[in-house]
């Protein structure tokens, strides 16, 4: 079955998509950054086509009052008129244990409104409703900071792995529609200010958690009960200490694999050359020109246009890495693909002993060659 989860590329929605895409559904990640953005409407008709279930597990960027309301306001309105349109059968959302009794909390006010366009849309949908991740504690504890001290209410408190809360949504997507919630929290229950206070131990936090029946929580007073989820809540498998022993070492996190490839050949007794190459706005950059081996290359700025014999050209921005294989295949392109900004990058290249790393290709090979290269844009 075709699922629309968006905010699919988000901590929740990637983890959904992939459980979804693992059991067999045609699970599609749909955010800003895949071209569909449901506050402005581009992409939802043609994301939304032939869908059976939407999933809404997208965020406000800003948790700012007004912002936050204008964001789940909108973007649900955007979204519900869209899948009517679509015959969608099934809308989905994620929303927070407890929304109902802390209506003066400007971000629970606006799920509140959230739910509340959903229930009278007339489309089957659920509503799952979680309480706090355990990936959100830090960020809980860093908003209720004052003074380099943490205050927090001595008021129930049960968080939950975002692991558990994508199983809970997944599962909503394809059940049938409870046309009302589930609440899901995780398995157990803690006061909040001894929560903190063991979690900021374990974080190796040496900021103090001072008990306080007034600390707020984003703005709000939380009651005794306000965060957890009532009888009958489905509850996550993992425990905090658990999630916790879990989590990668600082600097594992601080590791982003942007290529991986396995090259046809390495010259024997090849010797390795980092350059760092800058083309100004506009530069049509290196002649075509060959390496004596492969060649590992990411854009630090700016934009490439990067063309490999036999390849389309493409564009390459910051943050995008590229490899070329070396020997036979000419490199026609690296220049620069923007005529207002300069182009930065740098290569690795895996020379053949004594030899340039680079050799320009004769005018007279390109046009013997010039059946190789991929058809020129128009
Ligand atoms: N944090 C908690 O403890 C907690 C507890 C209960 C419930 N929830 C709910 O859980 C949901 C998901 O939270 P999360 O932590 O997974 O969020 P997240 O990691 O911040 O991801 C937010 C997602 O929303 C997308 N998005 C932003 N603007 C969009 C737009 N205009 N149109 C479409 N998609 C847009 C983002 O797309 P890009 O990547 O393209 O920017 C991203 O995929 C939220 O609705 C929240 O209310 C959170």
């Amino acid at each position: 079955m075709k699922i629309v989860v968006i905010g699919g590329t988000g901590l929740i929605g990637s983890k959904v998509v992939e459980r979804l895409t693992q059991e067999g559904h045609e699970a599609v990640a749909a955010s800003p950054r895949t071209g569909v953005n449901a506050l402005t409407g581009e992409g939802l008709e043609q994301a939304l086509s032939g869908a059976q279930a939407v999933v809404d597990v997208s965020n406000s960027p800003s948790f700012e009052r007004a912002e936050v309301m204008e964001f789940f306001e909108t973007s649900t309105r955007n979204l519900l008129a869209a899948e009517a349109a679509a015959g969608v059968g099934h809308h989905v959302a994620l929303s927070v244990v407890g929304t109902e009794r802390m209506p003066d909390n400007g971000y629970f006010a606006a799920k509140i409104a959230q739910e509340r366009l959903i229930e009278t849309s007339g489309i089957p949908y659920s509503l799952v409703h979680a309480t706090q991740f355990f990936e959100f504690a830090r960020a809980i504890a860093d908003e209720a900071t004052v003074d380099g001290e943490v205050h927090v209410a001595p008021v129930r408190f049960q968080p939950i792995a975002a692991d558990d809360v994508a199983d809970a949504v997944a599962r909503a997507a394809v059940d049938a529609p409870l046309n009302g919630r589930v609440e899901v929290g995780g398995p157990d229950q803690y006061r909040m200010d001894e929560f903190f206070r063991e979690a900021l131990t374990a974080w190796g936090d040496r900021r103090q958690v001072v008990t306080d029946e007034e600390a707020r929580y984003f703005g709000s007073v939380p009651g005794e009960r306000t965060l957890v989820p009532g009888d009958g809540a489905r509850l996550g498998r993992l425990g905090y200490r658990d999630w916790l022993a879990r989590q990668p070492a600082a600097w594992q996190k601080a590791l982003t694999v942007v290529q991986e490839v396995q090259p046809p050949f390495i010259p024997a007794g090849a010797h390795a050359m980092t350059v760092v190459v800058e083309h100004p706005p506009g530069s049509p950059g290196t002649p075509p020109h060959r390496h004596s081996g492969p060649a590992f290359g990411y854009v630090i700025e700016g934009e490439m246009r990067f063309e490999l014999e036999g390849d389309p050209e493409r564009v390459l921005r910051a943050g995008e890495a590229f490899w070329e294989p070396g020997g036979d295949v000419i490199h026609y392109q690296d220049g620069n693909a923007r005529d207002d900004v300069p182009l930065r990058f740098t290569v690795t290249m895996l020379c053949e002993p004594d030899r340039p790393m680079l050799v320009l290709v004769e005018e007279e090979e390109l046009a013997r060659r010039r059946h190789l290269r991929a058809p020129r844009p128009s």
